[in-house]
Order: structure tokens, then C-alpha cells, then sequence
């Protein structure tokens, strides 16, 4: 036991502190074995304000580089050949699949060597990857191939290649650069753009030994950096050159580069993924974020593929950035850089998002019942526009030096907003209503516990289906197929039909008051909003008409109401949402049309449901699933994501079939 009057530690800090101390038996084992020019290269960091720390004194730093040239058999190279005339730095890459971290000035270069041992060294093994995407036996073709495994993109096979190869022969080298961090904006006003990347050079000829600006181009390929990240393979026979080089600084930047490059014989460590972000907004609300990702398998529950991915905790990773975060701007594609500056970054060991503001699970909730991870991100600001980059920390299993792919993958960057009213919150993982994800009317005087909050929705949902349910009972559903109501549908469908229906109508999907979309339903006007005020008497007394098709019959009230006598206006679809939640004045996603369609032809007739007409509650009850609005959902369904660029909602025209009479159960629903 220590005897000291030592400070309570907080969790967090006991946490570090052992971080900590792993840390240093980690870097005193690698200090052993690694050479000295390369422990005082790592020696080498940016400070939080951009700024080159003192990172000892440049004599000592040059005999080192000085020794290590000699060790390499590379004393007579041309070194001090540069375009300032200042000493190009020439560092030997700590070994295959190693992140070789460096900072660079403006102006300056940094030539790196992977010498000829690396080269003809072993392979590295590169583990079995992430599950498949289906089983063989499976045979379901993959949706979306691309959150697959990447090992693919190299040609490389899962199984180590163990042997060492003959000297001399060539061999793909693969090189790849992620910036880290970057000088920052010290000019007037808003910074309006990223500062200058860094360029790749890479020898492409034996003659050339120092790629560099200015060498001769046809000795080396150029590569700049875009958005932070640059790779490049070529076939080496002996030592790799490559170099990368910082450009020179408009004046309204100041500070260093930071960067990682690593090479690699068995494959990109840094890698950035194709084929969109693959990563989807369920929706948000004024403080928080639910995304999810792709469909990871379209394996079938009980497969062998399925089981391991739901065996998986946290496979990916997420960054997010408020989008007029100018730090952020430029390193896009670099894991490195995303994981070092973002604003949200979730992290796999953290899947709870307990000392993280980004909890993550796998989930099988939405159409088709595939696996999916899950980010619920908090702690956001409210009317602001995210950037979120989807990523995999190195082979997802493992990460950093010495792992195939170690460096990480990130995916194209999607874009979401949160709400601005703070009376709508996000909902999701009900028991019985398990297909409901997305906000709800809300108020933080009234919820104050969310497990309380879910039970009010969860529990109204479930009352009403305990009545459906015992009526269904009634029916004759299990005997011979003769005597169903229905040879094309049965009753197993018929409560699927109506559990879909109930829960999308009893829970409703909650917008901004503040929002002008056309397809809004106002409801709740006649309560305060969260702040106390009410709205005006003019907005309230203004007239109301909820459907233009109304027939005029003589003496109909149909265009004589004003929002706050119209039922549909002046209060929730459930009541009891206004009487328990208060959330005042809010907008509704109305639930899309094709779920009541599908809940008459899905039960039998005796049940007596119907859906309305259009000009007779049709509109003010329901939504129609549209094609043509981008980036927002015009009407709830439950599995929904909001649409972004090619993933629109499914046309609902072939359920537009046959219309039943309106039971009065479903024009109560309607709140008319
Ligand atoms: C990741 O790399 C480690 C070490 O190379 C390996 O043991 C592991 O199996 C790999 N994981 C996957 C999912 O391939
Ligand atoms: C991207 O998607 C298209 C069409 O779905 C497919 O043809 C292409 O191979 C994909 N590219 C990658 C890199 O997965
Ligand atoms: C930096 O200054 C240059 C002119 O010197 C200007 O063109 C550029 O837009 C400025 N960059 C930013 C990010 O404001
Ligand atoms: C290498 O870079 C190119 C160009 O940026 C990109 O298209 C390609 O996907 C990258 N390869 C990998 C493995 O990330
Ligand atoms: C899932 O995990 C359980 C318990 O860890 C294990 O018994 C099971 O074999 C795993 N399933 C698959 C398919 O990996
Ligand atoms: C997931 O797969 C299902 C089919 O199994 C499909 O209907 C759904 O659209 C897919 N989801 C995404 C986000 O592509
Ligand atoms: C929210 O806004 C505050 C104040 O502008 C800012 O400091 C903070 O970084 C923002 N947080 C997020 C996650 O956007
Ligand atoms: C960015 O947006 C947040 C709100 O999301 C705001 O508080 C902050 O002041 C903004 N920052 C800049 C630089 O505009
Ligand atoms: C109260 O909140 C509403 C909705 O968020 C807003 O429109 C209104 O301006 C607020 N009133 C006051 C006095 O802050
Ligand atoms: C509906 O009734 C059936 C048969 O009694 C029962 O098995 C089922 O659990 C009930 N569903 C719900 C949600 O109560
Ligand atoms: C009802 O029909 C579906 C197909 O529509 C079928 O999968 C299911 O087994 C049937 N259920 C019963 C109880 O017959
Ligand atoms: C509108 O709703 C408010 C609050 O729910 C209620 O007090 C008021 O009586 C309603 N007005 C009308 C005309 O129904």
C-alpha cells in the first residue's frame, strides 16, 4: 500500500494513469529495440497550438541523421541538394506496416528509405478480416460491397505469406501518407479555405535516390495529398525512395505539418473507402444524432455470417465536425488527422460512449433485418449543420504499427443537421414498438427520465394492441387454408400489418415548429412552447385549411376553422402526448399512407378497418412517400432513414389499390 495523502482519483483519471503506465513499459521495450534515430524522431510533436515543440538541438539531430546514412551504406548521396539549401532530412522507415511520424516546415522536405531488408523481410499476416458479407451457402449478393474487407484491393490473400522472398527481385511496395495535423489560419476574419497539403514524391528510377521538387519528373511520380491522404505503389527492386515535401505558407497560416507515411509489401496501411459514406442519418434532434451505417451482411438471421457480425461490438467508428469547424478542413480522408482534431470522435474501446460523447452497437432494426452498427452521438449544438465521417480503426480488430492496413479506413464524409427547438427527442430500442427510431414530441420539464419516457410511448402503443390483439384471436387464422380470410394473406401478416401501423400512428415523428416544409402537419398550438411564450392570437385565429379537395357541401365547417379550433391543429394525434409531455407547438412527419393501405388489405374485413379518403381526412392523417425531396423524409415509416443523394424511399403507387370505407376507430387516429 502507497502511505500518501494522495487525491482522489475520478475513474477517468485512474484510467489514464494506467493508460499512462502501459504506455511507458510500451515505449521502454520499443526503445530497446528500436534504433536511436528513430526514438528521437518520434521525440518530434506539434503542441496543441500548431506550434513545432523544442524537440532538442539540431546538431545532435543532424549527427544522428549523419550516422544512420553511413549505417544505411548511403554516405556519399548527394544529402545537403535541396532547393533552400538547407539539409534534407533522409530517415529509414521503421519497418513494414510501421506509421513513421514527422513534422515538417514550410519549404521543407523529408526523404524517407525503405531499405532493401524491409523489402525482402517477411510478410506480415493479415488476419481473417471482418466476417464475410454472406456465407457461401448464403449466395445472396451483397447490396453494398464496399464496407466489405478491402484486402481485395490489393490482390493480397487472407492467409500469411510467411516465406521470405529472394533478394534482388522486384516487389510492390505500397506507400501511403495521412496528415496529422496541419498550420493553422492566423489571418483576419473567417478562414475560407484549407491550408496548402503536403506532396508525395516517390522514385521511380534507380537513378534517383532523393525525390524531391525539382528532381528531374521523369525519375519520380508526384503525388499531391488531397484532403489529407496520398498513396502510391510501385515495384522496387532493392531500397524504396520517397520524400514528402511541405509547400511554402500564405501568411494567413503559421505553424508545422504533421504527417505519418508507412510502406508496406503487403498492403496500404492508410485507406480511404469508395462508394459513398455509407453511413445514414436516422434522424436528430436539438442536442444529439442517431446515424447508422449500411447493411454490413444481407446474411439471414441464424447464418454463420450473421451471428458474427452481431458477435461484433463496435467494428467502425465515427468523426463528426460542426461543418464551420475550419481546423477540420482538409484532412477529410486522413484517419490519422480526424482521429488527432474532430470535434466527436467515438472510440472502439469505448463503445458505450461513457468517457466519449458517441455510443455504438450493433442493431438489426430496419428494413430487412440486416446488421448495422449504431452511433447515437450527443452533446451536439442545436440548428447546426455536422459533417460525419463513417472509419475503421486499422483492420478493425487491431491497429497501428505492425497490422496490415493499420492506419484505418475513413469513408466519404455525409452531412446532417440538428433541430432547433428543443420539444422534439430522439426515441429508440423500445421493447414492444422495436422498429420506432427516430424523435418524438418531448420536453425536458416533463421527462426527465428516459427510460420513463420510453415506457409513456411504448406502453400507450402496447395498451391499444392488447385490444387488436384479443380480437384477432376471434378470427379463425390457423385452421386449413380453405377457410382463411385471405388465400394472399394471413393473420401472422395482418398483426405485423397493424403493429407497423400502430406504432408509426400512436408514436409520431416530431420537426421543428420552425420548419416550412410543405408536408408538416402543425400540431399542439393552443400550449406554450417549452420557453412559456404562446403564439399570437393572429397566427392562431388565422384560417385553416386542411384539405383544399374538401367537398363544399352546404353549411361544412371544412373551411371556416382556424388553427387553434381545428382538432388536427390544436392537438397531438394521441392526447394523451398533450396531456402527459406537454411538448407545445410542433410539426409532424405524417405516417406514410401506404401503412394504413397495407393494414386493410392485410386483415381480415370482419376487423372492420379502413382508411380515409382523400378531401376527407386523408391528408391530415397520412403522408405520401415523395421521390423528389432530397435530404428529408416526407413521410414516417418505420425503418426510415432520411434520403440522401441516391437513396430515395420506395414508390408506394402499387399499394394505392382499393379504398374501404373510414371506420370511426381509424378517424379518432386521424384526429379529426
Ligand atoms: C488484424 O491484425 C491482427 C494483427 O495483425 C490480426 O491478428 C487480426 O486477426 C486482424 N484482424 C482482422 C479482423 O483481420
Ligand atoms: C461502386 O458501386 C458501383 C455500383 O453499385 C459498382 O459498380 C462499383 O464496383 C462500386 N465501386 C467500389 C469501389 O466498390
Ligand atoms: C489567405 O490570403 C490569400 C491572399 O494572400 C487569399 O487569397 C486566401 O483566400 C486567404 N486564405 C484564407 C483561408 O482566407
Ligand atoms: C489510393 O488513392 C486513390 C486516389 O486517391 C484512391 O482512388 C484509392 O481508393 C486509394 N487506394 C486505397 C487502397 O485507399
Ligand atoms: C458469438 O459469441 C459467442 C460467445 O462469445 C460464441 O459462443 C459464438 O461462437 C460466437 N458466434 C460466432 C458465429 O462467432
Ligand atoms: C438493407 O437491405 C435491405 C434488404 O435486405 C434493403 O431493403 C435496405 O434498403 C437496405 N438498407 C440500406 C440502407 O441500403
Ligand atoms: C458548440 O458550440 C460551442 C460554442 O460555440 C462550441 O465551443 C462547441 O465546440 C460546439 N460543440 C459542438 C459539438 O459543435
Ligand atoms: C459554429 O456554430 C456554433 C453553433 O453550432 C456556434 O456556436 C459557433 O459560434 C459557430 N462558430 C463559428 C466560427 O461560426
Ligand atoms: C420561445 O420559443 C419559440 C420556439 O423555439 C421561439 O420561436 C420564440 O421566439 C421563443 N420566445 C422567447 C421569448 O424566447
Ligand atoms: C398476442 O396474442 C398472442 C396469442 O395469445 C400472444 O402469443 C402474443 O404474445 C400477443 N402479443 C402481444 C404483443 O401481446
Ligand atoms: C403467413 O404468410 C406468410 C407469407 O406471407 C408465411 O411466411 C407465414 O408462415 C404464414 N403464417 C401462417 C401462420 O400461416
Ligand atoms: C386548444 O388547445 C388548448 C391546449 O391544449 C386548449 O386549452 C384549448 O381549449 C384548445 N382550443 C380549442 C378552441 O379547442
Amino acid at each position: 500500500m502507497f502511505l500518501c495523502k494522495c487525491p482522489q482519483l475520478t475513474p477517468l483519471q485512474s484510467r489514464f494513469l494506467a493508460s499512462l503506465a502501459a504506455l511507458a513499459t510500451i515505449a521502454l521495450i520499443y526503445w530497446s529495440l528500436s534504433d536511436v534515430h528513430f526514438a528521437y524522431a518520434a521525440e518530434l510533436a506539434v503542441d496543441g497550438s500548431g506550434q513545432l515543440r523544442d524537440g532538442g538541438d539540431d546538431h545532435n539531430w543532424h549527427r544522428i541523421v549523419d550516422v544512420q546514412l553511413q549505417e544505411d551504406g548511403i554516405v556519399d548521396q548527394d544529402v545537403s541538394h535541396t532547393l533552400h539549401a538547407r539539409a534534407v532530412p533522409t530517415q529509414t522507415t521503421a519497418g513494414n506496416n510501421y506509421a513513421n511520424a514527422d513534422n515538417l516546415q514550410p519549404g521543407d522536405t523529408t526523404v524517407w528509405i525503405f531499405p532493401n531488408d524491409q523489402l525482402t523481410g517477411p510478410h506480415t499476416a493479415r488476419g481473417p478480416g471482418l466476417p464475410r458479407d454472406v456465407d457461401e451457402e448464403d449466395e445472396v449478393e451483397a447490396a453494398h460491397p464496399d464496407l466489405r474487407r478491402r484486402d481485395e484491393d490489393t490482390g493480397e490473400s487472407d492467409t500469411a505469406e510467411l516465406e521470405t522472398r529472394q533478394d534482388n527481385t522486384a516487389s510492390e511496395i505500397y506507400i501511403s501518407v495521412n496528415t496529422c495535423n496541419q498550420p493553422l489560419y492566423a489571418g483576419d476574419g473567417v478562414q475560407s479555405a484549407a491550408p496548402p497539403q503536403l506532396t508525395l514524391y516517390v522514385s521511380t528510377s534507380a537513378d534517383n535516390a532523393s525525390p524531391a521538387p525539382g528532381q528531374d519528373a521523369s525519375t519520380q511520380a508526384e503525388i499531391p495529398l488531397t484532403e489529407g491522404y496520398a498513396n502510391y505503389s510501385t515495384s522496387v527492386s532493392g531500397a524504396g525512395y520517397m520524400s514528402v515535401h511541405a509547400p511554402e505558407l500564405p501568411s494567413n497560416f503559421t505553424g508545422v505539418w504533421n504527417y505519418e507515411i508507412a510502406v508496406s509489401i503487403d498492403g496500404f496501411y492508410h485507406n480511404i473507402g469508395g462508394n459513398g459514406s455509407n453511413l445514414y442519418l436516422i434522424d436528430s434532434d436539438s442536442t444529439a444524432a442517431l446515424l447508422v451505417t449500411n447493411n454490413l451482411t444481407q446474411a439471414n438471421p441464424g447464418s454463420k455470417s450473421y451471428n458474427q457480425w452481431m458477435n461484433l461490438t463496435a467494428p467502425y467508428v465515427v468523426f463528426a465536425n460542426n461543418q464551420n469547424r475550419t481546423a477540420t478542413m482538409g484532412i477529410s480522408r486522413s484517419y490519422c488527422g480526424l482521429n488527432q482534431i474532430s470535434q466527436v470522435i467515438g472510440k472502439q474501446m469505448d463503445p458505450t460512449g461513457e468517457f466519449t460523447n458517441v455510443q455504438m452497437e450493433m442493431i438489426t432494426r430496419g428494413i430487412g433485418g440486416k446488421p448495422k452498427e449504431q452511433f447515437y452521438i450527443t452533446y451536439l449544438n442545436r440548428s447546426s449543420n455536422y459533417h460525419a465521417t463513417l472509419a475503421q480503426p486499422g483492420n478493425s480488430t487491431a491497429s497501428g504499427n505492425g497490422v496490415v492496413g493499420g492506419g484505418g479506413i475513413v469513408w466519404p464524409q455525409m452531412s446532417f443537421t440538428t433541430k432547433t427547438d428543443g420539444n422534439c427527442a430522439l426515441l429508440y430500442n423500445l421493447d414492444f414498438c422495436d422498429q420506432v427510431a427516430y424523435a418524438v414530441p418531448s420536453s425536458p420539464d416533463r421527462v426527465d427520465n428516459y427510460a420513463t419516457f420510453q415506457n409513456f410511448y411504448d406502453n400507450n402503443a402496447l395498451t391499444w394492441f392488447q385490444n387488436f390483439n384479443y380480437s384477432l384471436q376471434q378470427i379463425p387464422c390457423d385452421t386449413d387454408s380453405a377457410s382463411q380470410y385471405s388465400l394472399a394473406r394471413n393473420c401472422s401478416d395482418c398483426y405485423q400489418a397493424y403493429k407497423q401501423w400502430l406504432c408509426a400512428v400512436s408514436i409520431p415523428r416530431c420537426e421543428d415548429f420552425t420548419s416550412d416544409a410543405t408536408y408538416l402537419q402543425i400540431r399542439n398550438v393552443g400550449q406554450p412552447f417549452l420557453n412559456g411564450t404562446m403564439l399570437p392570437d393572429a397566427y392562431l385565429n388565422q384560417n385553416y385549411v386542411p384539405m383544399s379537395n374538401a367537398p363544399t357541401i352546404q353549411g361544412s365547417l371544412a373551411f371556416v376553422q382556424t388553427l387553434i379550433s381545428s382538432v388536427a391543429t390544436n392537438q397531438s394525434r394521441n392526447p394523451a402526448i398533450d396531456a402527459h409531455i406537454a411538448p407545445g407547438p410542433y410539426k409532424e412527419v405524417l405516417p406514410c399512407e401506404d401503412l394504413c393501405y397495407n393494414l386493410v388489405q392485410s386483415c381480415p374485413a370482419a376487423l372492420g378497418f379502413g382508411c380515409p379518403y382523400p378531401g376527407r381526412g386523408l391528408e391530415v392523417g397520412y403522408g405520401t412517400r415523395s421521390g423528389s425531396i432530397n435530404g428529408s423524409l416526407t413521410c414516417s415509416y418505420l425503418g426510415a432513414y432520411v434520403p440522401t443523394d441516391a437513396a430515395l424511399a420506395l414508390n408506394a403507387d402499387l399499394l394505392r389499390v382499393v379504398l374501404f370505407a373510414a371506420s370511426a376507430a381509424m378517424l379518432i387516429m386521424v384526429g379529426l
